[in-house]
């Protein structure tokens, strides 16, 4: 086998219909505000699950609750079969190494190159084998197609190629499942694809499973297995994005077509 590939293959090899995320009944509130009020969604091992909705209305939390960032008031979280909000800090090591978090602006270290930036969950973690760590970087650079760029700084990257930097480093430490948050968010459009084409390339290549939080239509009926769509603390559409595209439902419709009254 390409050795790239053998570095690169998440450890656990699951059966295709095996839920890898359960979200199970989570209700949230931050003082007088309920954010999530009974959010139910099961998420198949190898999906692109596009979560879309308003501004505001609890996306970010939501995946937030999945890496235990975040503690559900009611409701539970599961993972790979563990479950998350009952797990104390230390025991969530096994989590964040199952689940990495894209987020929104990419939150890269400006004083590491991007080389630096990828090995960094390996360095934190103790891996001290100096070549182990350079072999899996740059394999991890070359499946976002930075290999080129590892020596600069993110001052000295595009907006594109510091979101896939973060992209590399969800995927350097073998993480099965990516959560992105806005990937595609400030990109232009041809930016805005190649990050598209990056997540199918981990889906396909190593059969990561994404929760992908985007605005962009476009790139939700190019990339999604499945979309649920949150509006006002409930998953208010679940489907594929062929039933997405038919629903009867005025709010669905107003949304993707980009009418404003959905948020009235
Ligand atoms: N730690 C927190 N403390 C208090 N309120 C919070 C906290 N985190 C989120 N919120 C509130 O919860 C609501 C949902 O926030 P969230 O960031 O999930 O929205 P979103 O759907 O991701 O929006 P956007 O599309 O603009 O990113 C917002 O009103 C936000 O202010
Ligand atoms: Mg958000």
């Amino acid at each position: 086998m390409n050795p790239t590939l053998t570095t690169m293959i998440p450890r656990t090899i699951h059966g295709p219909d095996e839920i890898f995320i359960d979200l199970r009944g989570l209700r949230k509130r931050f003082g007088s505000q309920q954010v999530l009020d009974g959010i139910d969604l099961q998420i198949k091992h190898g999906e692109t699950i596009c979560l879309i909705g308003p501004s505001g209305e609890g996306k970010t939390v939501t995946m937030k609750h999945v890496i235990g960032l975040i503690h559900p008031d009611e409701g539970d979280v599961y993972v790979a079969g563990m479950h998350v909000n009952v797990l104390k800090e230390r025991q969530m090591a096994a989590v964040r190494q199952k689940v990495s978090m894209l987020f929104q602006g990419a939150a890269l270290f400006d004083y590491l190159t991007v080389e630096e930036n990828v090995a960094f969950p390996l360095l934190e973690r103790g891996l001290k084998d100096k070549a182990e760590v350079k072999r899996r970087v740059m394999a991890a650079l070359e499946a976002v197609d930075l290999d080129e760029h590892a020596h600069k700084y993110p001052t000295n990257l595009s907006g594109g190629m510091k979101k896939r930097t973060g992209i590399a480093r969800a995927i350097i430490d073998r993480s099965e499942c990516i959560l992105y948050d806005e990937p595609n968010s400030g990109l232009d459009p041809i930016g805005s694809d190649i990050i598209d084409q990056m997540i199918q390339r981990m889906q396909k290549r190593y059969g990561v499973t994404s929760i992908v939080v985007t605005h962009d239509m476009r790139s939700v009926f190019k990339i999604a297995t499945r979309v649920a769509m949150l509006y006002r603390g409930k998953i208010h559409f679940l489907g594929t994005p062929e039933e997405l595209r038919n629903s009867p439902d005025k709010l669905v419709q107003d949304f993707i077509n980009g009418r404003s009254d959905v948020t009235c």
